[in-house]
């Protein structure tokens, strides 16, 4: 068998059992070709001769058997295989926090927050960093930029360290453990947070995979606004003047506008939409 075949045959396997998507893909054949590839020591860009090749046997054992994990834990793959992708960049993941997937990654990438950042900024600050996905992206996207890291858990700080020291960062990225923003020293010219802001109905009907991440990095109350509507009190006095807020908010928007109706924001574009990611300015707080 070659691993092209084997791809094509987890792909039907995975798909067949109706395991949940959305923690680092969002379909079967994907994970299939994530799960073969990491399994057989390929990278994600492999030359496609080498998908042709013949496997031994021991390889092809190797993978049915993480397949067969991954359908009857109903475990997310990234937590099998303790690593991430966010924008091409590697992540060490386990069950201490979110698998990193925050759409704030796609804004990073693509420059939208640029016309928005001071030129002569400074500082940023990732909210709920989990396990410091976003607080990475924003120190790699902006070497200008030294970033606080704040999260309540230390469990999911301790995944941050590994994730900050694998990338070389720990001289401007510095993790802090702190209940919102009451650990946050100083003002920033950019804040972001992607924080627990599921709603009680959807915690109820959770997948299982996504029943294995810390519910504290999900449930976000009633209507999925407990943690925004502190954040939103307290928030302005964190940002500098002309300093912005990018906030993702997910599937949430409605629940948004009921509790904000009078907030001026802007919609970020993503792959999900102009409805998931918010940006906030610090004018727009303070009205
Ligand atoms: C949706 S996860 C985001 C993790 C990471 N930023 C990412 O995008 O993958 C939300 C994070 O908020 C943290 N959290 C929950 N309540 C908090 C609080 N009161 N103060 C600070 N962090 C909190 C959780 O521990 C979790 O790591």
């Amino acid at each position: 068998m070659t691993p092209s075949a084997l791809i094509e045959h987890c792909a039907k396997a995975l798909a067949d059992a109706q395991v949940s998507f959305g923690q680092g893909t969002l379909q079967a054949a994907d994970e299939a070709a994530w799960l073969v590839l990491w399994k057989l020591g390929l990278p994600l860009d492999v030359d496609t001769q080498t998908l042709h090749d013949e496997l031994p046997e021991t390889s092809i054992e190797a993978v049915l058997g993480l397949l067969t994990q991954r359908i009857q834990t109903r475990k997310p793959l990234a937590y099998l295989t303790q690593e991430a992708w966010l924008q091409g960049v590697s992540f060490y993941v386990d069950e201490r926090c979110l698998i990193p997937r925050s759409l704030i990654a796609e804004i990073l990438a693509d420059g939208s927050i640029d016309p928005w950042l001071n030129p002569e900024a400074s500082s940023a600050l990732d909210l709920c960093t989990g396990g410091a996905s976003l607080a990475v992206l924003v120190a790699l996207a902006y070497p200008q930029l030294n970033v606080q890291a704040l999260d309540i858990s230390a469990d999911a700080l301790a995944v941050a360290a590994i994730n900050v020291e694998r990338h070389g960062l720990q001289d401007r990225v510095n993790l802090v453990a702190s209940d919102g923003l009451e650990k946050a020293q100083g003002t920033f010219d950019l804040i972001v947070c992607n924080p627990p802001y599921v709603n009680a109905q959807s915690m109820a009907r959770l997948p299982l995979e996504f029943q294995a991440e810390p519910s504290l990095a999900l449930a976000g109350g009633t209507d999925g606004m407990d943690f925004i509507r502190q954040l939103l009190r307290v928030v302005p006095s964190y940002l500098k003047e002309d300093g912005v807020l990018v906030l993702e908010i997910g599937n949430e928007f409605e629940h948004f506008i009921a509790a904000f109706p009078y907030l001026e924001f802007t919609g970020l574009y993503t792959s999900a939409g102009d409805t998931q990611v918010l940006l906030i300015t610090q004018s727009a707080l303070l009205a």
